[in-house]
């Protein structure tokens, strides 16, 4: 009998049609893996606000698509090409899925500045051959297959088995808990990198998070990991900031309506502004406030993604005068491949507490009440479990 795992395979899978709509649980056709691709049985995924960004138009992007870009995953069988290329990959491991697929050979790859690729198939959300491997079932017209369905990041993690690129999946040392990998996939990559990597954050220095969801609070997790002295975490929700204490913050600062107040605050609490203030939420006043609360030679580091077309404004004379800067952090500067074992690394050794970031467990149909709470500012991250099997 021919192989499960190679053959085309029924799949339940969060689809959202166009922007603005519902996230539908679909069934779908899953088409064998091919060249350069892995099969694989999802373990974990996690609701991100980049998933809610999309489904709520604030992106545009192609539908019908597979949502979801957090996620850990069984390798399930590998497609022609890939046990050469990738040796590490085996039927049964864990892996971390990586949002962005480095090309390896673009301009970004070569000089070593991986997550800035700009050929990753991570942007046309389709099989590095350009196909996509999900489709809708043929209807009753007598055609062989269905509409294409795209796999958000190519690897679209609200599925219970998807086809990835081999170069998505990257395999954690043995022990890793699936929901910690699937993760370090997105939020724990994207927080601890924009502090330990593009930041570099100084140990014995102060630190300033302004929005404590998955992502903020891995800023925090980052700035501890570093040595920051004081980490002050920032959020409209009185609940995040027990949160962020419990994963390293020092100080907690409930960030009232009128931003003057919070910035006086801020500046209270951190001598006079923070030396790294990191903005994790994506809206201009939040961003208007990590640049404004910079002492001299302090560093405001971007990490929340706005809607397309959405601007902030500074007054440059400080900036050039007290020599402030201003980084752009995405994926926080990770290499997947090699920053993703580190990660789960520190986990195992119990300095890097992901798994608080879990706040509740769903089916595939609970996506949109997870969207809700988000947009509410409940929670931290949702983490979808799929059944074995
Ligand atoms: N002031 C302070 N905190 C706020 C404000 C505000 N005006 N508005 C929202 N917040 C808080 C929310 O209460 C929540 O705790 O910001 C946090 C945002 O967290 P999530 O919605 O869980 O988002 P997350 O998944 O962490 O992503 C944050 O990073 O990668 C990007 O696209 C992603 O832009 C998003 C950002
Ligand atoms: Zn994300
Ligand atoms: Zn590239």
């Amino acid at each position: 009998m021919a192989d499960p795992a190679l053959s085309t395979t029924r799949i339940r899978a969060g689809v959202l049609d166009r922007p603005g709509v519902p996230v539908r649980i679909e069934t779908l056709e899953l088409d064998p893996p091919g060249p350069g691709e892995v099969r694989v049985r999802m373990a974990a995924a996690g609701v991100c606000h980049s998933d809610l960004h999309v489904r709520d138009g604030e992106w545009e992007r192609e539908g019908p698509i597979v949502l979801g870009h957090e996620g850990s995953a069984f390798v399930e069988a590998l497609g022609d090409g890939v046990a050469g290329a990738f040796p590490g990959l085996r039927v049964g491991g864990l892996v971390a899925l990586s949002w962005l697929i480095p090309c390896g050979a673009c301009r970004a790859c070569r000089g070593g500045r991986v997550w800035s690729c700009s050929a990753s198939p991570s942007y046309t959300h389709r099989m590095p051959s350009g196909r996509a491997a999900t489709h809708r079932p043929a209807g009753g017209g007598g055609e062989a297959r269905g509409g294409d369905v795209l796999t958000y990041c190519a690897i679209g993690t609200f599925a219970d088995r998807q086809n990835v690129p081999a170069a998505a999946a990257i395999p954690v040392p043995d022990g890793t808990p699936a929901e910690v990998a699937a993760l370090i996939g997105c939020c724990v990559t994207t927080g601890v990198g924009a502090a330990t990597k593009t930041a570099e954050v100084q140990s014995g220095s102060s630190v300033e998070v302004i929005g404590l969801g998955g992502v903020g609070l891995s800023c925090v997790i980052g700035a501890a990991l570093a040595g920051a002295r004081q980490i002050v975490a920032v959020d409209r929700v009185a609940a995040k900031l027990d949160l962020a204490r419990a994963v390293g913050a020092t100080d907690g600062l409930i960030a009232g309506p009128d931003p003057a107040e919070t910035l006086a605050a801020i500046r209270d609490l951190t001598d006079g502004g923070p030396d790294t203030c990191f903005e994790a939420i994506g809206l201009t006043a939040t961003i208007e406030l990590a640049i404004a609360c910079l002492p001299t030679g302090g560093t405001a580091v971007l990490v929340g993604m706005t809607p397309f077309g959405v601007r902030a404004s500074f007054e440059p004379f400080p900036f050039v005068d007290g020599g402030r800067r201003i980084l752009g952090s995405n994926y926080g500067s990770a290499d997947p491949a090699a920053d993703f074992p580190r990660y789960a690394a520190l986990h195992l050794a119990g300095r890097l507490p992901a798994e608080r970031l879990i706040t509740s467990r769903i089916g595939l149909e609970g996506i949109e009440d997870a969207f809700a709470a988000m947009r509410r500012g409940e929670g931290v991250r949702a983490i979808v479990e799929f059944e074995a099997g």
